[in-house]
């Protein structure tokens, strides 16, 4: 209660503004509450001065970087008591862009629409004190998560962020903005990181988690400042591509027996241009890939088990496989006829018939005879005439 409290009145005003007294009034509560504070976090590790640079930034990304786009704001148990979000969201003026709350727990148990969990136009903000490693483990499973921006907030000084950036699920955004409060001689400070994978640092080290210097908003205005391109080139990384060499003229043997092709060499064009090279294996099943009993075969398996990272033969998108894997674009597009010889010429002799179908010369024949019938009866009862079926003949011609 007192923490809810406590926070909306540092929203109202701002760190740099607060007077002495408000401040030791505010430290004054933050002791009153210890026995929330002391059951869930160390004093030493989370401070208020803390809490107050973590919702003005929030704030600023709110209002700034983030608004305009749908956003996914999701916590964990300990930032959820930390921190007052409806506050935060109300000082941003969030109320114009649409934003879905969600905790771990819902996230992983509550099914959403996809728009909340996938898509170009979607920010995810993960907000953590604890170890996500669990959590972020459980949402590799699920295969509608994939926002293109994702933004991690680490509240806990001494948790290792280089940790959870190399998970594969964090990895599977576009962009990425890790926000994460550090202690530098003695004092806490908001810094800023990206993800680098493809780029070497001097010692040769992947760039997994690369500085973008201290927290500013107003170095972080706009959408592009906050997300630099993580992949404008891959840093002359070896990409392991899986393979069937019977794919002409995409892929096929060549008269010294190796794999050449078209596919083969537009790769090549492309990793000079964008800075990796490549090997090729093929599955040791040699089936083409299929998900039977829930377990991907051929070089669908192969690239999952080995390791490898893609894949270049001609490949049917089916739901199964675009639900676990990205198709590039098709760049060429095959299709398939059922051919069926063309009948012979109908019968001149029949061009009499052919105006009516045959209902028709039915329908006609059988009102002739009705209708004479019909009329050599009535002629005769008027006339009494007695030649009754020379009446008919008459009257139906
Ligand atoms: C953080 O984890 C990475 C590997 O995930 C490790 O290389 C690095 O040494 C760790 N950093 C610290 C400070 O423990
Ligand atoms: C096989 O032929 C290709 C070109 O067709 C050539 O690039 C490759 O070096 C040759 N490999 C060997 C082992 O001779
Ligand atoms: C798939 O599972 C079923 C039942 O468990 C089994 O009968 C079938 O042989 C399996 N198919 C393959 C291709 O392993």
């Amino acid at each position: 209660m007192i923490m809810s409290r406590w926070a909306s009145v540092t929203m109202m005003c701002p760190w740099r503004q607060l007077t002495h007294s408000t401040l030791s009034h505010i430290l004054l509560l933050l002791q009153g509450s210890a026995g929330v504070m002391s059951a869930s976090l160390p004093q030493s590790t989370m401070m208020s001065g803390d809490i107050v640079l973590v919702h003005q930034a929030l704030t600023s990304l709110l209002s700034g970087p983030l608004s305009g786009q749908d956003l996914l704001l999701v916590t964990d148990d300990h930032t959820q008591r930390l921190l007052d979000l409806n506050q935060v969201m109300e000082a941003a003026g969030a109320s114009l862009t649409p934003v879905f709350l969600a905790t771990q727990h819902s996230l992983l148990h509550t099914p959403r629409p996809a728009h909340h969990t996938k898509g170009t136009l979607l920010t995810a903000l993960l907000l953590f004190y604890q170890d996500p490693t669990d959590f972020l483990l459980l949402l590799a499973d699920n295969t509608n998560w994939n926002p293109s921006y994702l933004v991690l907030f680490c509240l806990n000084p001494n948790l290792n962020t280089t940790t959870v950036l190399s998970q594969p699920v964090v990895q599977r955004s576009h962009f990425i903005h890790l926000l994460h409060i550090e202690v530098r001689e003695d004092r806490h400070f908001l810094y800023t990181y990206t993800s680098l994978p493809t780029q070497r640092n001097m010692r040769g080290r992947s760039l997994v988690r690369a500085g973008m210097g201290a927290w500013d908003s107003n170095k972080f205005i706009s959408r592009h400042s906050l997300f630099p391109p993580r992949f404008n080139d891959f840093g002359g990384e070896v990409l392991g591509v899986s393979i069937q060499c019977y794919d002409e003229p995409f892929l096929y043997f060549g008269d010294n027996g190796t794999c050449i092709g078209m596919n083969i060499d537009a790769l090549k064009i492309i990793g000079d241009k964008i800075g990796f090279r490549f090997y090729m294996d093929s599955p040791p099943d040699l089936v083409w890939g299929l998900k039977v009993n829930g377990t991907w075969n051929g070089m669908f398996g192969h690239m999952l088990t080995d390791g490898l990272n893609f894949i270049i033969n001609e490949m049917q998108p089916t739901l199964d496989r675009l639900t676990d894997f990205d198709f590039t674009y098709p760049y060429w597009e095959d299709s398939f006829a059922i051919m069926v010889p063309n009948p012979p010429p109908l019968p001149q002799w029949r061009n009499v018939l052919y105006p009516f179908p045959s209902l028709v010369w039915g329908l006609v024949a059988l009102t002739t005879v009705v209708n004479s019938v019909v009329l050599a009866m009535l002629i005769n009862r008027m006339y009494k005439i007695g030649d009754t079926f020379g009446t008919v003949i008459k009257v139906s011609t």
